[in-house]
C-alpha cells in the first residue's frame, strides 16, 4: 500500500444541504490521492493487519482535531491580492475606476504577476482553500502565470483572463474584439497544455461583466465556452449602479438573465457572482437552466457589491446551486470562515427584513456552501466537496488544540461543539494541514 495514508479520528462533511455527517472514530483510507475507505475505526485492526498495510502512513487525530473537506472559493480576483481592503465606501463602478483598474494594470509586467500570484496562491492555500475560481487580470501572460502557479503549488482552480474591451481606461482595456478573443484562445491552449485532463486546473470563460464587453465579444465568448464545454464566470445583478449602466448599454434586454442567456453565457456551467437583486423571473430562469451562484456576502455589504444581502434562501428553496466566494479584493477577507460568518449575519438581517419569509441560514447550510455546494458550482463535485468513497482527498486537518483566537477546546466538548467553535471563532492557525489529491501541501 505505497502511497497510502490512513487517518483515524473525527471526520465532518456534508452529504447534502441539510445533512452534515459527523463520524467520531472514523477510519479514512486514502490511496493514490483517492478515498478508498470511509468507515468506523473498529475496522482498524482488520485494515492495518492486511498485508497491503505495510508502509502505509498512519495518522491519529487527537480529541479536538478533525478532518473536513477543503474549502471552495467560487469567486476570487487573484490580481486584487495586493489591494484587499482598499477603497471602502465607494460604489462599485467608482471603485473599479479609482482602485481596481490602476492596480490590475500592473499585471502587464510578468515579473510582477509572478511575484504576486505566488504569494496569492500560497495565501489562499493557507486559508484552506483547496479549490478556487479565479479571475486573472486582462493580460494573457499573467493569466498563464496564474495557471502555472496553481499547478505548481497544487491548488485546484478555474482560471480565466478577464475580457474587457470597453468602458475601461485606455491603459487597461483589450485592444479589440479580435485581440481579446485571440488572447483568450492562447490562455485556453496554455491551460489545456499544462493539465490536459483538467484534473487540477481548467480554463473558465470570464467576461468581466457586460458593461466592459460589447455584443460581439460576448457572443464570441459564448461560442468558445460552448465549443470547449467550459465554465463561465461573470458578475450578475451586483449593485444598482451596475444594473442601471447595464440596462442603458443593452436596452434590448429587460434583465441581465436575458442578456447573458442571449449570448450563450447563462447555463449549467455558469458561475454568477453576487446576484443581489433577483426578480422572480430571473430566479425561475436560474433554476430552469441550472445556473450556479457565487455568494460573496462580504463584498455584497462593502465595496465590491451593492451594500445588499442576496436572496440565498430563495436560491436554496428552488434548488439553485450556491457556493461561497471571498471576492477578495472587493471583499476584504480571504477567509472562507469569514465568508461563512458574514453569510450567516446577512441571512439573519434578511430574515428580519423579510419579516421571517427568508429564514436565516443554518450552520449545516453554510458549511455545505463552503464545500460541496461550491464544488457543484465549479463542476468539481464528482471529484471533491465531501469524503464520498472514490472522490479525491482534498481535506483540511483542523485542530482545536492550538492557541490562537479560537474558543479553546475542552475535554468534555463533543466533535460538534469543537466544529462550531472553529466555524465561528477559528482562523488559519487552526488549519494545521492542507491536502489536495492526498498530497499534503501545507
Ligand atoms: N464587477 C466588475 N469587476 C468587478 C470586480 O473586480 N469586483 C467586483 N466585486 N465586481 C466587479
Ligand atoms: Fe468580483
Amino acid at each position: 500500500m505505497e502511497g497510502t495514508r490512513v487517518f483515524i479520528g473525527s471526520v465532518i462533511h456534508s452529504r447534502s444541504l441539510n445533512y452534515l455527517e459527523i463520524i467520531d472514530d472514523a477510519l479514512v483510507v486514502v490511496r493514490d490521492g483517492r478515498i478508498i475507505t470511509l468507515d468506523k475505526a473498529d475496522r482498524e485492526q482488520e485494515i492495518l493487519q492486511s498485508p497491503e498495510a505495510i508502509n502505509c502512513e498512519i495518522h491519529r487525530l487527537p480529541h479536538g482535531d478533525f478532518l473536513i473537506p477543503g474549502f471552495i472559493d467560487t469567486h476570487n480576483h487573484a490580481p486584487q491580492w495586493m489591494q484587499r481592503g482598499l477603497g471602502q465606501g465607494m460604489h462599485i463602478l467608482d471603485w473599479l475606476d479609482k482602485i481596481t483598474f490602476p492596480n490590475e494594470a500592473k499585471f502587464e509586467d510578468p515579473a510582477y504577476a509572478q511575484r504576486v500570484y505566488a504569494s496569492c496562491v500560497a495565501g489562499f492555500l493557507r486559508q484552506g482553500i483547496t479549490t478556487a475560481s479565479y479571475y486573472s487580470s486582462r493580460h494573457a501572460p499573467a493569466t498563464k502565470i496564474l495557471a502555472d502557479e496553481c499547478l505548481r503549488q497544487g491548488q485546484r482552480a478555474l482560471i480565466g483572463k478577464c475580457n474587457m474591451n470597453r468602458n475601461a481606461p485606455d491603459y487597461y482595456r483589450d485592444e479589440s474584439v479580435e485581440a481579446s478573443v485571440q488572447e483568450t484562445e492562447d490562455c485556453i491552449a496554455h491551460v489545456q497544455s499544462i493539465d490536459p485532463t483538467g484534473e487540477l486546473v481548467r480554463y473558465v470563460v470570464t467576461p468581466r461583466f457586460a458593461i466592459t464587453c460589447d455584443d460581439e465579444l460576448l457572443s464570441l465568448l459564448g461560442s468558445i465556452a460552448k465549443r470547449d464545454n467550459l465554465s463561465i464566470q461573470t458578475h450578475f445583478n451586483e449593485a444598482k449602479q451596475e444594473m442601471k449602466a447595464t440596462s442603458q448599454l443593452f436596452p434590448a434586454f429587460k434583465c441581465e438573465a436575458d442578456l447573458y442567456e442571449h449570448f450563450g453565457l447563462l447555463n449549467d456551467r455558469s458561475i454568477m457572482a453576487h446576484c443581489c437583486f433577483m426578480s422572480d423571473y430571473e430566479l425561475e430562469k436560474f433554476a430552469a437552466l441550472d445556473v450556479g451562484v457565487a455568494h460573496c456576502p462580504i463584498a455584497n455589504m462593502t465595496v465590491g457589491g451593492g451594500f445588499m444581502t442576496a436572496p440565498i434562501r430563495a436560491f436554496l428553496d428552488k434548488g439553485i446551486k450556491v457556493g461561497l466566494g471571498t471576492d477578495s479584493g472587493g471583499g476584504f477577507s480571504s477567509s472562507i470562515l469569514d465568508a461563512m460568518r458574514q453569510a450567516l449575519i446577512a441571512s439573519n438581517a434578511r430574515e428580519v427584513a423579510t419579516k421571517g419569509t427568508d429564514e436565516g441560514l443554518s450552520l449545516e447550510e453554510l458549511f455545505y456552501m463552503a464545500t460541496l455546494g461550491g464544488a457543484r458550482v465549479c463542476r468539481f463535485d464528482h471529484k471533491v466537496g465531501n469524503f464520498e468513497i472514490g472522490k479525491e482527498f482534498d481535506a483540511l486537518w483542523v485542530s482545536g488544540n492550538v492557541s490562537g483566537v479560537m474558543a479553546p477546546c475542552e475535554s468534555e466538548d463533543s466533535t460538534r461543539t469543537v466544529f462550531e467553535k472553529f466555524l465561528m471563532t477559528g482562523d488559519d492557525r487552526n488549519i494545521q494541514k492542507v491536502y489536495v489529491r492526498g498530497v499534503q501541501i501545507k
